[in-house]
């Protein structure tokens, strides 16, 4: 599918965001293990975290959709096996397109008493699992896959795990989160350090289970499971990678003023926001509300208005805190004075696309000035771009992109194979007509 975009003579209004994918994957994951039934509104309902809701049902795993107390039509009801209750799947779990799906679930299938396979699609087949793989056969893991389990298909054989004390060669939020899973089977403690933070999800889900996990300083320490897990009933809060697009969209247009509405504000996630402040974008936060009964996580509204960008270096601690964003921090480069330089992000390399070069090339084509570096890129100015046909190359991320910036540029841009953007926003084409101000 082809969709055609065009430039737009002002953006307003106010947008309820899908709710956060990563939250939304782990709180079906987690609740799948505890005792009882729990209720997660405002679950996304997109590709990815139905690969892991479909991956739960062939583990034995209950669930169905209801209205929730708001008369909250996506509300997922999970009816959780307890520690010990998955059931071997008769089939291939299909993790389709979703890297959180594979390495989350290998990491919990490793300890089980049974046996796995995972697979997905061409995109997720490629991409690197020796960073998973090698922890876990460390805590004692029986794991095959294609080039000595460096690529999927992976195939798990649960045997008995041992704790071990990891440091993470690169953040990584899914091998971290997966060695945690493990964690809760193996015996004894389960240290993982991480070279920078990346985003804290399970640690925190898992808290509010009642795990035994100490989370601090870049280190988490996770116990085996000595009872059952809590279920914990949540409001998933809205998902601050789908609210990049509309920030950026914003900060960029001639004459924009966007609000989004319960945005999830987690410091390990808010990244995208530090960037666009030191480009000094005009984008306020209402004060937090901090973490309570609706779940762990912070949440706020927030206002994006059209600014005068400046270009930054993005390096080091941040890139990790946005590292889905990054593709959209290049777009808002192209619109600001001065250069912008991105580094110290190659992890772009190995995600659904090898997104550097994919943005570089893409971007170049709607005539920006961008230059791959190996660890990220450099971006100069041009202060306006020109519509032409553009490929989102399978990817979510860059066909969202592609489609912000067609808004932003002159003319009419075509993005190829944009039906992607259902993988993390199912709604993102009905909410780009409703901010441009057409109807869908
Ligand atoms: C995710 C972690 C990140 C991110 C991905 C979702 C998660 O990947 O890019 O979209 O939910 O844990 P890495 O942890 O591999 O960096």
């Amino acid at each position: 599918m082809q969709r055609q975009v065009r430039s737009a003579r002002s953006l307003r209004g106010t947008i309820a965001l899908p709710g956060d994918k990563s939250i939304s994957h782990r709180a079906a994951i987690l609740n799948a293990i505890a005792d009882g039934e729990a209720v997660v509104e405002g679950f996304q309902r997109a590709a990815d975290c139905l690969a892991t809701l479909r991956c739960l049902r062939t583990l034995g795993v209950d669930w169905r959709w209801e209205a929730g107390p708001g008369g909250d039509e996506t509300a997922l009801r999970v009816r959780g096996r307890g520690r010990d209750g998955l059931s071997e799947g008769d089939r291939v779990l299909d993790c389709r397109n979703s890297g959180t799906t594979m390495r989350l679930l290998t990491g919990l299938l490793a300890p089980q008493p049974f046996f796995s396979v995972l697979s997905g699609d061409r995109s997720l087949r490629s991409r690197p699992m020796a960073r998973l793989i090698e922890p876990l056969r460390l805590m004692g893991a029986d794991i095959r896959g294609r080039e000595d389990g460096a690529r999927a298909p992976l195939a798990v054989r649960g045997t008995t795990l041992n704790g071990i004390h990891y440091r993470l060669p690169v953040a990584s939020a899914q091998v971290k989160s997966a060695l945690i899973l493990a964690g809760l089977y193996a015996a004894g403690e389960t240290v993982v350090e991480e070279p920078a933070r990346s985003r804290d999800h399970t640690e925190r889900l898992l808290q509010a289970m009642g795990a035994d996990i100490q989370a601090g300083d870049g280190t988490v320490r996770v116990r085996p499971l000595a009872h059952d897990l809590r279920p914990l009933s949540l409001r998933v809060p809205g998902d601050i990678s789908a609210a990049a697009a509309w920030l950026v969209l914003a900060a960029c247009h001639p004459d924009a003023h966007l609000r989004l509405n319960g945005v999830g504000v987690n410091p390990t996630r808010t990244g995208v926001l530090d960037a666009l402040r030191l480009m000094e974008a005009d984008v306020t936060e209402d004060e937090k509300r901090p973490p309570r009964a609706e779940g762990p996580e912070p949440v706020t509204d927030i206002t994006v208005r059209t600014s005068r960008l400046r270009g930054a270096v993005i390096e080091g601690e941040l890139v990790p805190r946005a590292i889905d964003e990054m593709p959209l921090i290049a777009l808002a480069a192209c619109f600001a004075r001065g250069e912008t330089i991105i580094r110290d992000a190659a992890e772009l390399r190995v995600k659904e696309s090898d997104r550097i070069r994919a943005t570089a090339r893409e971007l170049g084509r709607l005539g920006a000035d961008i230059e791959e570096l190996p660890d990220g890129l450099r971006i100069r100015p041009v202060g306006r771009l020109q519509g032409a046909t553009v490929s989102s190359h399978g990817d979510h991320r860059l066909a969202i992109m592609l489609a912000v910036a067609g808004v932003l540029a002159e003319g009419e841009t075509v993005v190829r194979n944009a039906g992607v953007v259902a993988v993390s926003y199912l709604w993102f084409w009905r909410d780009l007509d409703l901010v441009s101000g057409r109807e869908s």
